[in-house]
């Protein structure tokens, strides 16, 4: 890391009896996109929070672009007006009674901007956000995707340093999401914002983020580009998280170098895999399970045999349009794979299955 604008060192937080962050550490390069992924109540919002100045850690330490702006050792606590950073709620929170360009052109009036200048940033803000027409409109009659670009107007218009953005999509539906999902990222990319990100939602997650943390009870599991973390999860709670994974209960069979098999207990084979190098060395005959994710499994409907091919036979199949969901009976275990579309017609057809040997990972049993 060369001048991270943000770091935050190892953050606690308890509320009585609860420890909502355990020794929470990051820090963020401007310009980049940073999430806090994680399931309910692993501490996102607090350290959002915290961050923002809304909350006080019980221990650790925050520095925007090298200054402490937060320490509980130091005392040092300066409050959220000063840190320059833009907010944006779950609940988008926009106010009622307010048009449009009130609202966004509230965050001005508190810090007492000239008119002139507040109806220039204010117009501006809502050109970013596609906003320009619907300025005299009444806030709260509004859609919610319409909405959700008001509350984003709202945190840009002041021009943040940093914009905080707290589960900002999880009001709306599938489609919208998506939708707003792409504009957010292209007004990163256009203005150039650095974002700390709050999801659950893993697919938001890795579509936005140039760099994201897993939590899990207070506690950082994991974090890096999403590329690393889909492909080379280092725990099973950061793999199951971010995608499906089918794993196979097996015995370590030959280890040669570079090289190493699973033989299944399912008895349908063994299965051919490459040890992460520098991981501890694995002895044969020891009890594990291969993973690999879905899709990295090719379904063919001839057998042509070779190494890690399985025979199996497709229980079940979910049309999905562009794709099918197949069990597959292998051995004594089923998986879930996917197919292509005209697999919707091979229910209880003998299929033969390739896992490709770089995409499989070990676990402990
Ligand atoms: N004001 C509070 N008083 C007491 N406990 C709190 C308070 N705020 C948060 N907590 C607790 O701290 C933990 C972390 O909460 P936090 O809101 O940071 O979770 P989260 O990851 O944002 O979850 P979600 O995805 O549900 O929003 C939870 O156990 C929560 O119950
Ligand atoms: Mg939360």
């Amino acid at each position: 890391m060369s001048n991270p604008i943000i770091q935050v060192s190892a953050l606690t937080k308890r509320f009585g009896a609860v420890t909502a962050l355990d020794g929470v550490s990051f820090s963020i390069e401007k310009g980049e996109v940073f999430t806090l992924l994680g399931p309910s109540g692993c501490g996102k919002s607090t350290t959002l929070r915290i961050i923002a100045g809304l909350e006080d850690a019980s221990g650790g330490e925050v520095k925007l672009n090298s200054r402490v702006i937060f320490s509980a050792e130091k005392r040092v606590n300066l409050p959220p007006e000063k840190r320059n950073m833009g907010m944006v709620f779950q609940s988008y929170a926009i106010w009622p009674h307010m048009t449009v360009a009130e609202n966004v052109a509230y965050p001005l009036k508190l810090r007492r901007l000239p008119r002139a200048e507040i109806r220039a940033r204010v117009a501006e803000a809502l050109r970013q956000v596609g906003l320009e027409a619907q300025a005299d409109r009444d806030a709260p009659k509004l859609s919610g995707g319409q909405q959700q670009r008001v509350a984003l107007a709202r945190a840009l218009v002041y021009e943040p340093d940093i914009l905080l953005l707290d589960e900002p999509l999880s009001n709306l539906d599938v489609k919208l999401r998506e939708q707003m999902r792409l504009e957010i990222k292209m007004l990163q990319e256009r203005l150039g914002l650095t974002i700390i990100y709050v999801t659950h939602d893993q697919a938001e997650a890795l579509s936005l983020s140039d760099r994201i943390a897993v939590m899990s009870q207070g506690r950082i599991e994991q974090d890096g580009s999403p590329d690393e973390l889909y492909n080379q999860p280092r725990t099973e709670f950061v793999r199951d998280f971010l995608g499906k994974t089918v794993t196979l209960p097996g015995r370590i069979g030959a280890v040669n170098g570079s090289r190493a098999s699973v033989v299944l207990d399912n008895g349908a084979g063994q299965l051919a895999f490459t040890p992460v190098a520098g991981a501890p060395p694995l002895s044969s005959g020891s009890e594990v399970k291969i993973a690999i994710r879905p899709e990295r499994i090719t379904l063919s409907q001839v057998a042509e045999g070779g190494e890690n091919r399985l025979s199996g036979r497709i229980e079940t199949v979910l049309y999905q349009g562009d794709r099918t969901e197949c069990t597959v009976r292998v051995g004594d275990d089923i998986i879930t794979i996917y197919g292509p579309p005209e697999a919707r017609a091979m229910k209880n057809q003998d299929v033969e299955l390739f896992l490709a040997p770089e995409a499989l990972t070990i676990w402990p049993s």
